[in-house]
């Protein structure tokens, strides 16, 4: 069995939201030939995104021939808009989770749903997360790396993790918002070096705001194998010992201590990186994770993990599902197709 807990979706179209909210900066999807859609912001092409974006045949079709089980479905990024008005966000939460309920609904053995929420304004992002939880059948939700100014420590996003520990709900943090500008804008530094350190940034802030001290039970990924985190452990442990006056602020534990109390997907592209992430992150904390269907992720589903001679065939079903249906809460029998021989 294989859950590939990091895959983006979107639905194949949506309303024209400039029209809808009164102001621009949202992405709307310009269907321009077969098979082919343009994502435009202002009026410009920020990516181009073929029929696996938006068609769950399609998926299906491609998971069959990668022999991937389960997709954890999570909306791009880019469709997050915290920059919004909260009320106009929560629309569009609603727009964007109920066409993946639906896609979730037509293939349960195929699909787990991973909602998105307004986390702007964190009472309407509780709102929604019961929402996705309790009536849309939602293990989980995937937020950003940071919202607006808020880093994940900041206290007024407790209610969302208060919210999260009670409903059960797994949370995914996904980098975005990179700096694209000036130093940034060339070799595409942004996802390449901007990424890493973002998702770094996430971990930080929530192991020195003390996020798993106040709500230990909270369960969280971080993408991208945890960013450059897992190579800087000793760095930022360090620094901790030697400038407590900045580190310890709000948290007297070691960042160390937390090793094994969080998640990350397995996307490095290296085995050797994988290795020390398995290592750091702990043989039970690391999921399959692809970035399907976008360039920069494993092009073929689980072949790193696969390829890896050390690790025993105990750990490689650990990595490649086991850690995904515990971080999910959810039992492998709900994927197997009763119909099936
Ligand atoms: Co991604």
């Amino acid at each position: 069995m294989k859950i590939d807990l990091h895959c983006h979706i979107l639905p194949k179209e949506w309303p024209n939201l400039k029209q809808r909210y009164g102001y621009e900066g949202w992405v709307q999807l310009h269907h321009h030939s077969q098979g082919e859609a343009k994502m435009m912001k202002y009026g410009n092409v920020f990516r181009v995104v073929q029929e696996n974006c938006w068609d769950p045949e399609v998926r299906i079709r491609e998971m069959d021939q990668s022999g991937v089980t389960v997709q954890a479905l999570s909306t791009v990024p880019v469709m997050f808009n915290y920059w919004a008005k909260p009320k106009d966000t929560l629309d569009l939460c609603h727009i964007l989770n109920d066409d993946l309920a639906a896609t979730v609904r037509n293939h349960p053995t195929r699909f787990v749903g991973l909602g998105t929420l307004p986390m702007q304004d964190p009472e309407l992002a509780v709102q929604e997360m019961h929402r996705c939880v309790r009536e849309l059948g939602f293990p989980g939700i995937q937020i950003g790396s940071h919202i607006n100014d808020w880093d994940l420590n900041c206290p007024e996003l407790y209610p969302v993790y208060a919210a999260a520990e009670k409903l059960k709900c797994a949370i995914f943090v996904h980098p975005w918002d990179m700096k694209t500008d000036g130093r940034m804008s060339k070799y595409w530094l942004p996802w390449l070096v901007g990424m890493p350190a973002e998702t770094t940034s996430a971990i930080c802030c929530m192991l020195f705001g003390g996020i798993f001290e106040k709500f230990p039970k909270l369960k969280v990924c971080f993408a991208h194998g945890g960013g450059a985190f897992p190579y800087t452990i000793g760095r930022i442990e360090h620094g901790f010992n030697v400038r407590p006056d900045l580190c310890a602020t709000d948290n007297k534990s070691n960042p160390r201590e937390y090793l094994g109390r969080f998640y990350t997907d397995s996307l490095v592209h290296d085995p050797l990186a994988l290795k020390l992430l398995v290592e750091v992150i702990g043989k039970d904390k690391v999921m399959l994770g692809t970035d399907y269907p976008f360039p920069l992720g494993e092009l073929k589903p689980g072949r790193l993990i696969e390829s890896m001679e050390e690790f025993s065939n105990e750990l490689k079903d650990k990595l490649l599902a086991k850690n995904a249906l515990e971080f999910l809460g959810l039992g492998k029998e709900q994927f197997v197709d009763p119909i099936a021989p």
